[in-house]
């Protein structure tokens, strides 16, 4: 008998072609998000589900699904699932990494840029009439190049943008739970430092941290006073690891330059002081979005289901202590 497979949310037609291949698939293919009540629902019967980060798997609905063997997310992060609920319920929980790597530090880059030369600013200006002759003050911004970024995670995509960030003769100072290894740090010429330090010491702030219990408001009213009143901060991770409240706040009084903020802690909704700022470039969670990385990563979720459905260890397997097949 074909397994039964549950996709939550939209994804790319060829990943749904790839699942009708292999499996008995639940496909509503809108954008709607559904209910904790919903998702049980619609689960009952299957044995793997497809789901993106709008789908929320705390314990308490992780404990009533039945048969379901992976959770399958089409994201990197995997915040939205309890990891060790899961885990103790058996069901694999698998991710998409890589795929998005290059584009997510693209994004971080354009966020940094934006803020840093006040191109929505500029946009909005043109665009409402409003500019009349060119002045020698107009708009005027901060430069990037040769100054220093500080990047608070150098996993895969903190490295991507430590990467770009040597095209613009950028100094790269770094903090992490690990330090990264020497050769890397060579590579790239990056400086470990302290929280504190980095904090203190860059023009540019760039989070890459997963969203955890320790990364929780990594970034609150305390570390905004210690940045520089120059600085620029840029989130491309996940919204709690940033205090909005203390941001917004932040912003409104200068305590520092600017933000780029692709993600927030209640998404859809934004925090409404930072709507009302001309300092904070805002988008929605689009770090990922191209269309070859949105294709990828629905066509990985999709491979890694199949895989564990077929019995066999799933590419991007995250809680890897659950493996003990071949
Ligand atoms: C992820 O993959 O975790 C992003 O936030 C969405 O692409």
């Amino acid at each position: 008998m074909r397994p039964a497979l549950l996709v939550t949310r939209r994804i790319y037609p060829e990943a749904v072609e790839y699942l009708r291949r292999h499996a008995e698939v639940d496909y509503a293919g809108t954008d709607d998000v559904l209910s904790p009540e919903q998702l049980l629902e619609r689960a009952r019967g299957k044995q793997a589900i497809v789901c993106q980060l709008t789908d929320k798997f705390p314990a308490e609905v992780i404990e009533r699904l039945e048969g379901v063997r992976v959770l399958a997310n089409v994201a990197v992060g995997y915040d939205n699932i309890d990891l060790a609920a899961a885990t103790r319920k058996g069901i694999l929980v698998t991710n998409t990494p890589e795929v998005l790597t290059e584009t997510t530090a693209d994004f971080a880059f354009a966020l940094l840029l934006a803020a840093a030369r006040r191109v929505v600013e500029g946009h909005l200006f043109v665009h409402s009439g409003q500019w009349r002759r060119w002045a020698i003050d107009l708009l005027v911004g901060q430069d990037v190049h040769h100054r220093t970024l500080g990047i608070f995670g150098m996993g895969r995509i903190g490295q991507a943008v430590a990467r770009r960030a040597r095209g613009f003769s950028m100094r790269v100072l770094y903090h992490d739970v690990h330090r990264a290894p020497a050769p890397l740090e060579a590579e790239l010429e990056l400086e470990f430092c302290t929280k504190e330090r980095l904090l203190e010491e860059s023009d540019f702030i760039s989070l890459h941290v997963p969203l955890t219990e320790s990364t929780r408001r990594l970034i609150g009213a305390a570390e905004l006073r210690r940045m520089k009143r120059t600085a620029v901060l840029v989130n491309t991770s996940r919204g709690p690891v940033v205090d909005e409240a203390a941001l917004a706040e932040a912003l409104a009084r200068g305590v520092i330059a600017a933000a780029g903020l692709d993600v927030f802690e209640r998404e859809p909704e934004v925090h409404p002081r930072l709507l009302e700022l001309p300092n904070v470039v805002l988008a929605p969670h689009i770090a990922s979005a191209s269309v070859e990385t949105r294709r990828k990563m629905s066509l990985m979720a999709a491979e890694n289901a199949i895989t564990a459905l077929e019995g066999r260890r799933p590419p991007n397997l995250v809680n890897v202590e659950l493996w003990t097949g071949g």
